[in-house]
């Protein structure tokens, strides 16, 4: 079983590599020309062209009306939540994320409310939610009210998990429905759309991650997409230390952040997003390999798409069969053994210790997603 796995597996990848990781980074040549440009122009820091240059393109392949660069997926995620502003209200998100998504609840004062993802796919599912919300949670005064804790769930988090676009048009509908926000944490998504429309412009706002493992990296960064002209002049103010506008004075109008992307990161990411294109066929291709070797295999599987999407390829998980799940610890060091630097999937959230008290439903998906996935080697190959 584990070398036909193996063997499977190496067959996707090149041999010229001496370790397989589940994701590194791969930047043009022109990259330290441009670096080199960026540090003559002394604007190293929070402006400068390469700023506007990435906004400019993220903009383009997002078609998002607003764009604000952050410091970190995380930073956006934050920035979202204070101005939806969740301070003392739960927020529903599923627990297979990555921890970013209910620190950054915590960090603006909210309560996360896990629910599974589902069967067919790691994201959380329009029908699920609304079961959940209809049975668990009323309406007071056009709020709606967990039952049990008697709070008020004030927003969703759709997570499109791994890159995978969620059908995130009819989690709005239902959440209109219940009277809740909706905010895409579209992290590890930037080129997956649904219905043509690229994930994170679906809802109110979105948060994109640029960490040095994902699609396009800056580094470290983010970025917010922008349905409205507040949100943005509101976060924009608040994240650049609410600084008024002046040539030399130095004056500020409330208590603000500084979470900006600086223009050097922000090189980086233009350097690469220029190539996207390219970068997301190369990544199509090795996902298609994956999935031509592992169909109707006898240990393993991958998931299909959700209906409905185009999706970027970031990573491609790879699942035991039920009747192997005891094999998936095994599984994993062999693989390592033979240099697959294979991951096991996010542990879900609910099981963590700082958020093993806080409110969530039956979890029968995440558990078994977590036990039998793991993320397989999907860097950029050219
Ligand atoms: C689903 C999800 N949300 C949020 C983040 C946080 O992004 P960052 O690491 O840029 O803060 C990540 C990063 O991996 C992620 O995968």
């Amino acid at each position: 079983m584990y070398d036909s796995i193996i063997k499977k597996i190496r067959k996707c990848l090149p041999t010229n590599v001496k370790k397989y990781a589940v994701h590194e980074p791969s930047f043009p040549k022109k990259v330290l020309r441009e670096i080199e440009k960026c540090i003559d122009s002394s604007y190293v820091s929070t402006s400068g062209e390469y700023l506007d240059k990435f906004t400019r393109e993220l903009q383009e392949i997002t078609n998002s009306k607003y764009v604000v660069l952050t410091s970190s997926g995380t930073a956006a995620l934050f920035c979202a939540l204070e101005e939806i502003n969740i301070s003392g209200c739960e927020v529903i998100m599923p627990s297979m994320t990555f921890v970013a998504t209910p620190n950054a609840v915590i960090h603006a004062s909210g309560i996360p409310n896990f629910i599974d993802n589902s069967k067919y796919s790691l994201n959380i599912n329009a029908e699920i939610l609304d079961k959940y919300l209809n049975e668990n949670t009323m309406q007071v005064k056009g709020s709606c009210i967990n039952k049990k804790s008697m709070r008020r769930i004030r927003c969703i988090i759709v997570v499109h998990a791994y890159g995978t676009a969620a059908n995130v048009t009819n989690i709005c509908k239902v959440a209109k429905k219940h009277k809740i926000e909706v905010l895409e944490d579209a992290a590890g998504a930037l080129g997956s759309y649904e219905y043509n429309k690229h994930v994170g412009t679906i809802s109110r706002m979105g948060a994109l991650s640029f960490n040095g493992n994902k699609i396009i990296t800056t580094g470290m960064g983010g970025a917010l997409l922008l349905k409205s002209k507040k949100d943005y002049e509101r976060i924009s103010h608040k994240i650049s230390t609410a600084r008024l506008k002046h040539e030399w004075k130095v004056e500020h109008d409330m208590v603000g952040y500084n979470l900006r992307m600086a223009n050097i990161n922000a090189t980086l990411g233009y350097c690469q997003i220029t190539d996207f294109k390219k970068t997301l066929k190369i990544k199509r291709k090795l996902y298609n390999d994956y999935r031509e070797i592992f169909y109707n295999d006898k240990y393993c599987y991958i998931k299909d798409e959700e209906p409905n999407t185009t999706n970027n390829n970031w990573v491609t998980n790879l699942y035991l069969r039920d009747s192997f799940k005891d094999k998936h610890q095994i599984l994993i060091k062999r693989l390592h053994k033979s240099n697959i630097l294979a991951r096991e999937l996010w542990k879900p959230m609910h099981l963590l210790p700082m958020f093993k008290s806080m409110p969530r439903t039956r979890m029968k998906n995440s558990i078994n997603n977590w036990k039998t996935g793991l993320s397989l080697p999907s860097s950029y190959y050219k």
